[in-house]
């Protein structure tokens, strides 16, 4: 069993929770995830790593209620335990293994959507702590969505918030404010992009359009986690890639979006059902 060490509410519908997993937090990077599983007979819900604490053995999580699992899981209180946390999954981000000074060279721009922030933040985290200032842009609905901001603006080189109603920061989509930061004079080598299916694709649009290399972190429906399913297949350039096992991080500019978009529409009906079981 793993237990909860801190259950908080960040937002509506968001939650953030510290789990006791020493094994995956000596041997997590940031770009990876874990599987989680309530109960016994509990849906395999996979979520990002938002950081870690190799001292204390911990792995913060952070997740939205989308469906009936997460509902579930949101009710959870520090002290209560999960059943599974397997982990780390997945390829670490590929700046992880590259030359640090490199790096400290390249103007690299992150884009993070809704509950996106959360595994932006790991990545800027590792990068701050090696001297690499990059800068952020954090969009979500409304100002009382956007989370994780002080975190953010403690490690990003450059922070900028932007809401789709105007509430609060840039007022507008992450791709306007991309748009902006370039009219302005803003050069980059490289945008890694975070959130939902359509802001990802969309800025992959607008990325190519500008010739900024654009890496994606791709969250499709995830069964078992290891190749083996297919659940989470995905088109990118020719070739078909698992996300769980090849991924979850691909060049943007070669995924095909509507595709990975219609296969997770195809699961809504049965997510609806279960919700409705869980409210009888
Ligand atoms: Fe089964 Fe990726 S989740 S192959």
């Amino acid at each position: 069993m793993y237990k909860i060490v801190k259950a908080e509410k960040l937002a509506d519908m968001i939650y953030l929770m510290d789990v006791e997993a020493p094994r995956v937090a000596r041997h997590c990077e940031p770009g990876q995830f874990v599987i989680v599983k309530l109960d016994e007979k509990g849906e395999r819900i996979p979520l990002t790593i938002c950081d870690y604490d190799r001292e204390a053995g911990t792995i913060t999580i952070v997740f939205q209620t989308v469906g009936a699992s997460t509902m579930k899981m949101a009710e959870l209180k520090a002290g209560d335990s999960f059943r599974d946390f397997t982990g780390p999954l997945g390829c670490p981000s590929e700046f992880v293994h590259e030359d640090i000074e490199s790096l400290k060279k390249k103007r690299i721009l992150f884009v993070a959507g809704g509950v996106g922030a959360a595994p932006v933040y790991p990545q800027v985290k590792w990068l701050k702590e090696r001297g690499v200032d990059v800068d952020v842009i954090v969009g979500s609905k409304t100002k009382d969505m956007l989370i994780l901001e002080d975190e953010m603006r403690e490690v990003a080189g450059n922070y900028y918030p932007c809401t789709d109603d105007g509430s609060y920061g840039h007022s507008g989509m992450v791709t306007t404010k991309i748009e902006k930061l370039v009219e302005e004079g803003h050069q980059y080598d490289l945008c890694v992009a975070i959130g939902p299916m359509i802001m990802m694709k969309f800025t992959c649009l607008l990325t190519k359009k500008l010739n900024i290399p654009t890496i994606v972190s791709m969250n499709p429906i995830m069964v078992d986690g290891t190749g083996m399913c297919g659940a989470c297949r995905l088109h990118v350039g020719d070739e078909i890639k698992f996300a769980c096992v090849d991924g979850p991080e691909f060049d943007g500019h070669l995924v095909n979006f509507d595709e990975a978009m219609k296969r997770q529409q195809m699961y809504k009906t049965a997510e609806g059902r279960a919700i409705l079981k869980l409210k009888e």
